[in-house]
């Protein structure tokens, strides 16, 4: 499973991509305003330090203005992948867009049709989000595992299922069971997946039994 840096915090993502754990980038518009910057400065020096996909969000919802601002934001870099919400005007811009070999990314998404809409318009990636569906006692990870089945049902559609709105570590865990071909979490849900408690224990124990050797390897 790819995993993405769901911010546009620079010094987040500078911390993590040393580790090779970050194989793209989404942002969406509350993401941008809780960053302060420029939205098009911040996601060109997104593009200039990750390779991989950088999701940047039109403001239009007509069609028209969404393909303009779609084709303005695809000048940034060549790695932009513009993401449009899952309406009927965000289909017909993803359809006009993915046309034109951009990279889209249909956000929003809150069901299995209107994944299965998204794949036939064209989507690169597909925004299932998973906490907000959490949030109203409803199940988003059937909705990832739904997905993949329709997916994998039809290899004719080449959308993949990009899990959204991760909220911790069981998200990303029961994403990738579920078959999330990408999930993007919060950088500090990355870093967190590394830690366990037995870990530490287990490591504190070896150091202190490798002390009693007197021993060093260099
Ligand atoms: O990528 C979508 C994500 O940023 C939304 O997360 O926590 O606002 O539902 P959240």
């Amino acid at each position: 499973m790819k995993f993405f840096a769901d911010t546009a915090d620079i010094a987040a993502i500078d911390e993590l991509v040393p580790t090779g754990l970050v194989d793209g980038v989404t942002t969406n518009p509350s993401i941008i305003a809780k960053s302060g910057r420029d939205f098009k400065e911040v996601i060109a020096e997104i593009c200039k330090i990750v390779d991989g996909p950088v999701s940047a969000e039109v403001a239009a919802t007509e069609a028209n203005q969404m393909i303009a601002e779609g084709r303005e934001l695809a000048k940034i870099a060549s790695n932009v992948a513009i993401k449009v919400p899952l309406t009927w005007d965000g289909l017909i811009a993803c359809k006009t867009l993915a046309a034109e070999d951009t990279m889209v990314n249909v956000t929003l998404c809150f069901s299995a049709n209107q994944a299965l809409l998204a794949a036939k318009a064209g989507a690169t990636f597909i925004s299932p989000f998973i906490g907000r569906l959490d949030d109203i006692a409803l199940d988003g990870m059937e909705l990832i595992h739904d997905i993949r089945v329709i997916y994998d049902n039809y290899p004719g559609l080449k959308t993949e299922i990009l899990a959204a709105s991760v909220r911790g570590a069981n998200h990303v865990r029961m994403a990738a069971i579920a078959g999330a071909d990408v999930a993007t979490i919060p950088p500090d849900v990355i870093k967190g997946l590394v830690r366990h408690p037995l870990t530490d224990k287990g490591l504190e124990a070896f150091l202190q039994d490798w002390a009693k050797t007197g021993q060093s390897i260099l």
